[in-house]
């Protein structure tokens, strides 16, 4: 385990995403089918233990620094709190975050606090309760600010809002959004659509790009490039002050926004992740066409050696990019992987 998650390309993964359900209970156009799909079962799924022993495997033989728990919809777990509380006993120092679609989070918030969550990310797309509807195809909004305001309260910080901006529904709301993030003192990132629904139906030309989500912001907004460092992290940040009615920027800072430009401003070449889906399978990239199965290696009584070497083997693979933007000349051309983004856990 020396060269840990390694790849032909000279990337190191240390960031795991770790998915601990296929399930959900918002419907996000973007993300998953209006009827959800078919769920995997109970004994498909990796149980508490499994993955703690997945996560202690990849700290103390692969170099995992970093892990974020994902789903579909990790507040679906009825033993979320739990294994957050196992794996903070077995690394105190870890840092553990959850990406989190904030259903619920109202009510969980403390206990995932006080059982060793770090920080955690929330999506939220519009505070129009309608918009919100039509996008998650639910008519939860209410719930999820609920869920955010008391995962600020408990000290979950900082609390980042995940915003997919889509033309014609809720790109009108890029500054209302950031307004409202900046007077509230969440991290606000937008983030451009990747190929990843059910339906198939992204088109470039629907997507909101980076530098058009730039543009809108402007209007009442001035950015400035943050200095600080990215750290392979998919989002760029931007210093936010608001701009005055005679145009030009206020003297103080307001705050930060991110923009996560996955399509037009590709990371691949920075890329620190590894993930492990609800059943145990590690992909190399959100991306990737393979899998390799370390819940089924696990269950046949391998030891952590064994697990550890088909990770690595796994990870190897690691394709180059995406291969959606065109500048990369070796990259593949892009084809849409099989699982929806609900299924791989973003
Ligand atoms: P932070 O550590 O808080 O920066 O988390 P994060 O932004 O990495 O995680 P989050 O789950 O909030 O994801 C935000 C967006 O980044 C989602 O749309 C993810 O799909 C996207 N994202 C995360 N990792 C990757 C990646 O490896 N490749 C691409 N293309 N997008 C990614
Ligand atoms: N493109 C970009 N981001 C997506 N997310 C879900 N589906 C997509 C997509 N097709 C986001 C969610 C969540 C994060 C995990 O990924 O909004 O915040
Ligand atoms: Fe659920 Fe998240 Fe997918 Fe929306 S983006 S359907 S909240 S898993």
């Amino acid at each position: 385990g020396a060269l840990g998650l390694a790849d032909r390309y000279g990337r190191r993964a240390t960031d795991l995403r770790l998915s601990l359900t296929d399930k959900c209970n918002l419907r996000c156009t973007y993300c998953m089918p209006a009827g959800g799909l078919e769920w995997l079962s109970r004994q498909q799924l990796m149980s508490a233990s499994e993955i703690a022993r997945l996560v202690r495997i990849g700290v103390e033989q692969l170099g995992i620094r970093e892990l974020r728990l994902t789903g579909g919809e990790p507040l679906v777990r009825p033993d979320l709190v739990e294994i957050v509380g196992t794996i903070r006993t077995n690394h105190p120092k870890l840092p553990i975050s959850l990406t989190t679609n904030g259903l619920g989070l109202d009510k969980k918030a403390r206990a995932l606090k006080d059982a060793g969550l770090t920080r955690i990310n929330v999506s939220l797309d519009s505070l129009h309760r309608d918009t919100f509807a039509q996008l998650t195809r639910r008519p939860l909004l209410d719930r999820v600010l609920a869920g955010i305001e008391e995962a600020g309260r408990v000290g979950l910080e900082p609390v980042k809002v995940n915003s997919v901006l889509m033309r014609g529904i809720n790109d009108g709301e890029a500054s209302r959004l950031l307004d409202w993030a900046l007077t509230n003192g969440f991290e606000l990132r937008f983030i451009e659509q990747m190929p990843l629904d059910a339906d198939h139906s992204w088109t470039r030309e629907d997507m909101i790009t980076a530098a058009e989500i730039r543009g809108l912001l402007e209007r009442d907004f001035v950015l400035t490039p943050d200095p600080g460092r990215r750290d392979g992290a998919p989002a760029e940040r931007w210093k936010v002050r608001r701009r005055q009615s005679d145009g030009t920027a206020d003297g103080r800072i307001a705050g930060s926004v991110g923009i996560i430009a996955s399509v037009t401003e590709p990371f691949c070449a920075d890329c620190r992740r590894t993930r492990v889906t609800a059943e145990g399978r590690v992909r190399s990239c959100l991306f990737s066409h393979e899998e390799s199965d370390l819940l089924q290696l696990l269950r046949s009584g391998a030891d952590d050696a064994a697990v550890a070497w088909r990770w690595q083997e796994a990870m190897w693979g690691k394709p180059k990019a995406h291969g959606m933007d065109h500048t990369g000349l070796d990259a593949p051309e892009y084809v849409q992987p099989q699982r929806t983004m609900s299924a791989i856990g973003g």
